[in-house]
Order: C-alpha cells, then structure tokens, then sequence
C-alpha cells in the first residue's frame, strides 16, 4: 500500500525535469568523490574573464581555517546577470514590477533595458565617488532600482550592504557605521499594503549618529517630500541623465567580496555575513535552476524583500545568472484583500512561486474562497523557505493552492549559507509535507550530539555540515575570529547551523528549528538578546529575558519577561510604552508579542538565566516535568510568581 504521508516525483517530472532520481545520486556521488572535477565542471555554467583551474580550497580546523573557492578566477558578477545574456535574449523581459496597489500598472525591463538602467547607476556611484571594495549601504523599498542598485555595485566591485526598509534608524544606523559604509542608497519613500514608509526622513535620522557617510543617493519612487543636504544627496533620476550610457564591467576576483548583509545571532549585535563573488553567484545560479527545475521564459516570482538572503540569492542573482524573468513584488501578500497573491500569479501568469510558510498560514486563515475565486492554471512549481512548514499548512499549498498538480520544494538554507542546502529537486524527490528532504550536490549534512559525535541512521540532533560548498559565507565583517568562534568552535572540524533536526529511515532531513538563542518570527531571524538589549535601554527596565513560543501564524512568537527598577510600576501603559520602544530601537518585526512584569528571574546560584524554564512557561507548558528540577535556583519562589502571572 502506497503512504498516504509521501508524494511520489509525479511521472511527467521524473521524465522531463532536468534532474530526476537516477540523475541525483549519479552527481550527487560525484560532488563528494571528486569534488575538484564536479566543481570545475560547474563552474562552466558562470561567464568568467579568467576561468579558475583551482575550485575548493578550505578548512573548518583552528590551525589552518580558510575557505576559497575558484581563487584563481576573476569574473563580473553584473556581467553574468545581464551582459551575457544581451545577444540572446536582450529583448526578454529580466525584471517585472508589480506595484504596491493591484490600480497601478505594473513596470517591466528587458535585458536590454537593465544593462541601460544598471550602466548608469554605477556611473552615478562612481562620480559619487564610490571605489571597488567601499561598503555600500542599500535602504530601498521592493521596486526595480533595488535590483540595479545591487547589479550597479557588483559591476563596480562596491559591496553592497542591504539593510531592510523595515529597520528603525538606530539598526540603519548600526549597520551604516559597522562596515564604515560611505554611501547610501535609498528612496523618499516606500509604499507597503497602502502605507507609506519615510525611507529618506529615517536615513537623515540615522545619519546624526553615522560619520562615515560621504553621499546619499536618493529615488524618487512616490515623489513625497523629503529634505535634501546640499552636498550629501544625491537625486538618483538628475545624476543618471549627466553620467555616461555605458559602464564597463569591472574583473573582479572570485574570492572578492560581493554583498554583507547583516542577520541576527544567539550574541551581540547583528553580524555582517560575507559573501563571495564567485562561489556564491555559482551556488545561486545552480540552485535556482535546479530545485525551480527553471526553464528559460518562464515567469517565476520569489515572494521576499530584497532586504533578507532571500531576496539577494533567489530574486536578484540565481534568476538573472540564469537569465529569468523575476518578478519583484512591492507589496504585501494580504493586501488590499488576501487574494492578492494568487491575483498577480494569475495577471502575470507566474509558473514558479516561492513564498514563506507565514504567509500561506496568514493567508490559510482567511478561507479557501480568496484562493478559488482565482485561476491559478499557470503555476507548475511550488516552494517554501524561511522556517519549518507545518505539514497542515503544506497540504493546504499542495491542495488549495496548487490543486494538487505542483510540487513543493521545501528549501532549507540561511544567510551565511548563500543558497539552498537542503531541498527536494522536484523531479527526482518524493516529497513528504514538512521535510525539506535531501542535501544539495556537494552538502555534506551530518546530525551530531551534544558532544558532537556523529550519529548515524535516524535520530535528532544538531545538524552540523561537514564540508565547505561554494557559496558558503567567508567571514563574518571585521572579525574574523567571531565567524570561527560563532560556526566551527561548538562542534570542531564542522560547520554549526545553529538548527536541530531529525533524520528518518529514508535519510530525509526534518529541520526541527533553531537550537540556539535565535527565534524566527514570520520567517524573520531575530536573537533574544538584540531585543533584550534594546528593553534595557529603557530608563524603567532593570532586566529582560525574551524567548520564542509557538505562534499559530508567525511560527514563533516574541516573549519578553521584564524585570523593572525599583519605585517603577507595572501598568498596561508602561507595556505598551516598551512594546513601542522596541519597535523604535529595532524596528516592527522586534515587538515583543507578550510582555510579563516579573519580579526577578530565574537564576542558577552562579547568576546565570535558566531560559530552558522561561521557554517553557512562555509555551504554557507548566507542569513540574516540564519545569525541571527547580530547587538549583538561587530563589525557587520566583519559579511561582511567574507561572502565576503568565501573559497570553
Ligand atoms: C530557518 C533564510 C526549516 C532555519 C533563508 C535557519 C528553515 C534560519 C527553512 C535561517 C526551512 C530556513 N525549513 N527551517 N525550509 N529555511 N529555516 O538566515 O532555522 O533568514 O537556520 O535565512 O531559518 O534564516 P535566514
């Protein structure tokens, strides 16, 4: 009898699909037998202006710990994504805009007309005075001139640094001054869901704390009023009409940086994660053509902002090495009505749509007729990214969504990954709701206990990745050691991705979530102590603890337990207060969801938080097993107090 719980390669797949099952342990045997051979031959599918006779070059020990992947090489990364395609497909269109409002005519670029547009903005970085390796900062909105602004970068050899249009002026300003970025690029403003964002107003707030900048470059994308510095900003349409058409590509080193970007960790401030030129734009070419099984013409739509990984690897880069058409979305998926998504699936007649797993919950909610009401017959492809998928909402894509003809590939990767890792490829894998299935060619997954000895079979554990692939981060920005201590300390010889998972009979991996102090709210990567940091900041909080709990439509939920000086009271006001001031700290996505006023906190004689306690009455889960032993604490009493006065 078949189980009902697997969904076999559908037949048409497994004979058309560019790699089926066969195929898939064939090459995937090959990357790690001769993983010299396997990557050279890969390397052919990037344009390069000098082809690398040498492919990986790394160690994970102490001793001699590097990474280098095609050091030999140079390559444009710009010139991948759009020059070479110009002959054959310069009149196919690259990048199609759907505005925030479904009344507004959406915008497209040919290859053609992106050369033009990517051409000009790095002649405008230039005489702004950027230089090959200057830091570059990205603030923008969902619209066109986020892709040319990244494409104009990479031609000139700048890094870019996004920072998502999402982040309060302090984050902005934070990431501004830790990679010492002279330059930002932004917009008067962007638009989401209706509502308008002050894009240029939080720069200029941000820039009273930054002294690095030189120059601001500004989009007008709404035309809303906003404050020009004589001297500093830059209107980008007025630079653009005095440079010259035509920017050549600069050669720039594969081991050269391309982008950082900053994410969120168990510690500290948010880290700059440092990608390579070409490594990387390999990993994302590769990926995106096999796990999307990508054919030319096709119209595929990665559902993210441009300011997470996401965003870079699978709208920008993986498409446009492949010579796509992306769609770039400036809105929201529930906005105006939750139909929109499908709507603009249907208006555009998307093939291939990536999303994540928060959205299809939000949207799951709202009933099945905002999705039958629409067609939906272009769609061929279905895939997942950002957090696990619960296999109720995966069946709801699966049947709803995709009427049950589409596959779902269900990715597992992270920032400092550059690409998927684990996924199915839709015509070689039976797929299993909630399992993100199998390794990437040359990804070498292992699951390791609490002392890191491998555990073969199927268990749970640490998931761990024993070899470098190429599109792996190179450091983390001006700390070197951080990125060693942060990812190949806890478990020596390996890469630590920070996630637990199971693996099964059948050696498919399950992702079981973060097993560090990392939470994921709506796909978002957000570590307990940035929040933490930000709540202390408040004249009234002695100390706070914030932990995950389980949220039906954000995944995880953002708990935060409060301890308030002396002579200040607890009050709904004072909640609310501190729940805004996160936001103001942070940004929206930081706002705690449930605030307790507690009177201390569980500590262990030596002072240190017992989190594994506040995780579990957070959960509700308060019952003397789930508790634990609780007689260790310096005061057990306040164990009490605060499954007393749980919130939610
Ligand atoms: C989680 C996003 C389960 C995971 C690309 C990881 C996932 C973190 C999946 C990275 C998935 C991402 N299944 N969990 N398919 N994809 N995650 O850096 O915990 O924003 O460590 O990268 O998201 O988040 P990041």
């Amino acid at each position: 009898m078949s189980d009902p719980s697997i969904y076999p390669v559908p037949a048409e797949w497994a004979a058309k699909a560019k790699i089926n099952a066969e195929r898939y342990d064939q090459m995937y045997g090959h990357a790690l037998a001769d993983p010299g051979s396997f990557w050279l031959d890969q390397a052919k599918r990037l344009d390069w202006i000098k082809r690398p006779e040498i492919a990986g070059d790394w160690s994970f020990n102490e001793q001699d710990f590097h990474i280098n992947w095609f050091a030999d090489g140079k390559l444009n990364v710009s010139a991948n994504c759009i020059d070479r395609h110009l002959k054959e497909r310069g009149d196919q269109i690259a990048i199609l805009w759907e505005p925030d409002s479904p009344d507004e005519a959406p915008r497209s670029y040919t290859y053609k007309q992106l050369h033009a547009e990517v051409c000009r903005f790095a002649n405008v970085l230039k005489a702004a005075g950027a230089k090959k390796g200057d830091r570059i900062t990205v603030y923008l909105p969902m619209i066109p001139e986020a892709a040319f602004a990244l494409l104009a970068c990479a031609r000139i050899g700048a890094i870019h640094s996004v920072v998502f249009g999402g982040f309060s002026p302090e984050a902005l300003a934070g990431r501004i001054t830790d990679c010492d970025s002279n330059i930002v690029i932004t917009a008067d403003e962007g638009r989401r869901g209706g509502k308008r964002v002050p894009l240029k107003a939080n720069v200029d707030a941000a820039a009273k704390h930054v002294r690095c900048l030189d120059a601001v470059i500004v989009v007008k994308a709404t035309g809303g009023d906003v404050a020009m510095q004589e001297g500093r900003d830059i209107w980008l349409h007025e630079a653009a009409a005095a440079v010259p058409a035509d920017c050549p590509a600069e050669p720039i080193g594969a081991e050269d940086p391309l982008f950082l970007l900053y994410t969120s960790g168990s510690t500290g401030k948010p880290k700059g994660v440092l990608h390579s030129t070409g490594g990387y734009l390999l990993w994302v070419s590769l990926t995106h053509e096999l796990v999307f099984d990508y054919r030319p013409g096709q119209i595929y739509w990665c559902a993210a902002d441009i300011g997470w990984v996401t965003g870079h690897s699978y709208i920008v880069y993986g498409p446009l090495a492949n010579g796509a058409t992306t769609l770039m979305y400036e809105g929201l998926p529930n906005w105006p009505t939750p139909s929109r998504i499908w709507e603009v699936v249907d208006r555009h007649q998307v093939e291939i749509l990536y999303t994540a797993p928060t959205a299809l919950r939000a949207l799951m909610k709202e009933g099945d007729e905002f999705v039958t009401k629409t067609s939906r017959k272009s769609l061929k492809l279905l895939g997942t990214v950002g957090e696990p998928i619960n296999p109720e909402a995966w069946r709801w894509y699966h049947e709803v969504v995709g009427e049950g003809r589409c596959p779902i590939v269900d990715t597992w990767w992270q920032t400092e990954t550059g690409g998927t890792l684990i996924s199915p490829l839709p015509g070689a894998t039976a797929l299993k709701p909630g399992s993100a299935t199998k390794p990437m060619f040359g990804v070498d997954p292992q699951i390791v206990d609490g002392e890191g000895v491998v555990q073969d079979g199927a268990v749970e554990g640490n998931l761990v990745i024993a070899r470098s692939w190429p599109g792996q981060m190179r450091t983390v920005w001006g700390d070197h050691d951080r990125f060693f201590q942060t990812y190949f300390s806890t478990f020596p010889g390996k890469y630590f991705t920070g996630d637990g998972a199971r693996r099964d009979d059948d050696g498919y991996y399950w992702i079981t979530g973060r097993v560090d102090d990392v939470i994921n709210v709506s796909g978002h990567r957000m570590g307990t102590a940035e929040v933490e940091s930000a709540l202390v900041l408040h004249a009234k909080v002695a100390e706070a603890a914030v932990v995950g709990y389980p949220h039906d439509i954000k995944g995880q939920g953002i708990y935060a337990y409060v301890t308030l000086n002396a002579n200040c009271a607890a009050s709904e006001e004072l909640r609310s207060e501190l729940r805004q001031w996160v936001r103001t700290e942070i940004g929206p996505i930081a706002t705690p969801d449930a605030i307790q006023f507690a009177p201390g906190l569980p500590k262990t004689r030596s002072g240190k938080i017992m989190r594994r306690i506040l995780r579990k009455i957070a959960e509700g889960d308060v019952s003397p097993a789930a508790l634990g032993d609780t007689s260790t604490l310096a005061d057990p009493a306040v164990v009490e107090d605060l499954v007393a006065n749980r919130v939610g």
